[in-house]
């Protein structure tokens, strides 16, 4: 490598509808941040980026707007997506550099075309001067571990923010596969929704993920858990806090839970019967933060009968084997998907 190609710098990006991960070149993952940005409502300029917006998001007064530029994994405001990409990206800055070189991005696998455009334009826009789009199942698989390339059905199951990718991955391409538009958002607005309905009480969108993330469980727990929530009344609008349970959140919280299982059932009914053999013997590989939905693992078990394995840090898999894809683009250049110039 020459001195000079040494000043510009390889990115891989997952870029979530939750949190967005940047990998580079010799580095690995070096940073893990919200998709979210803050913005100044009459300016229209950025105020915070990641971390610093997630903290003001549900706390604004009128003059700051929060954004989620991503909705359902895919770009909903062009424009925020760009700031947040570029934001993030400077965020990683560490030394002089002249620009991004190669970027690979994973995207959803149910992306139209007229998305990916969007996506590739995104990155073309804040320098990039070459872009590879990746599958996110296909990037999360690599990110694991598995040999994607050999003639071998391996099942994957992505439950992020916004989508759930399931997907049988066999010699470097999805076999079958579904893009589900329900994920841990979907669950995370369950819960605000039944907190209004049981209880009249109002909690905002990160009270509900807190509720998640300790006590929401997909299968019965040995032991049913309780939390303090804290909200406002919707009769006498005034704070107040009620104690929950794990069971009447998993009841809650079932809707979504059995729409991402039934379309992993879905997926194993349209695979073909070698590579459902494949499967049967490896089991499936569940990545992204629902992942850690407590006893998720056990529920589909308990449904598809199949050996679950919950991969090694669920929430940086995506991006790993994206990096993994960027570290060696020749050996991954047929995972890659082609998009159209227009
Ligand atoms: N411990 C946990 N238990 C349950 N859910 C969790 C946990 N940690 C994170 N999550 C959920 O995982 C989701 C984010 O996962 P992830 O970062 O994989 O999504 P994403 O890649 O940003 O979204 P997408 O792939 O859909 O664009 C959020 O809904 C978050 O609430
Ligand atoms: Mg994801």
């Amino acid at each position: 490598m020459s001195f000079f190609s040494n000043l510009f710098r390889d990115i891989a990006i997952d870029l979530g509808t939750a949190n967005t991960l940047i990998f580079i070149r010799g580095k690995g993952v070096v940073l893990n941040e919200p998709s979210i940005v803050a913005r100044e409502r009459n300016t229209g300029k950025i105020v915070a980026i990641g971390h610093e917006a997630l903290l003001m998001h549900e706390k604004t007064h009128p003059g700051i707007i929060t954004i989620r530029p991503l909705a359902s994994g895919v770009i909903a405001d062009y424009e925020a997506t760009e700031e947040l990409i570029k934001g993030l990206i400077n965020k990683t800055k560490t030394q002089f550099s002249f620009g991004i070189r190669r970027m690979v991005i994973g995207i959803p696998s149910g992306i139209t075309e007229v998305e990916k455009r969007a996506v590739r334009d995104s990155a073309e826009h804040v320098g990039a001067r070459e872009v590879y789009l990746v599958t996110e199942p296909m990037a999360a698989a690599i990110g694991i571990g598995l040999d994607v390339k050999e003639p071998m059905g391996n099942m994957i199951v992505d439950i992020g923010g916004g989508t759930t990718e399931i997907a049988v991955i066999s010699l470097g391409g999805i076999a079958s596969g579904e893009s589900l538009r329900v994920a841990g958002t979907d669950i995370t607005n369950t819960i605000i929704r039944h907190f209004r309905k049981a209880y009249n009480l109002a909690i905002g969108e990160r009270t509900a993920e807190d509720v998640k993330i300790k006590i929401a469980t997909a299968y019965k727990p040995e032991k049913e858990m309780t939390m303090m929530v804290r909200g406002r009344n919707l009769v006498t609008a005034l704070p107040e806090e009620r104690e929950v349970n794990s069971a009447t959140i998993r009841e809650a919280i079932a809707t979504p839970i059995s729409q991402i299982i039934t379309s992993i059932k879905k997926s194993l009914e349209v695979t073909k019967p070698e590579l459902s053999a494949d499967i049967l013997d490896r089991g499936l590989f569940l990545a992204g933060g629902g992942a850690l939905i407590k006893g998720l693992d056990k529920k589909i078990n308990e449904e598809t009968k199949l050996a679950v394995h919950i991969s090694e840090d669920p929430l940086t898999a995506v991006a790993r084997g994206t990096g993994e894809v960027l570290e060696n683009l020749e050996k991954y250049r047929s995972v890659l998907l082609a998009t159209k110039r227009y």
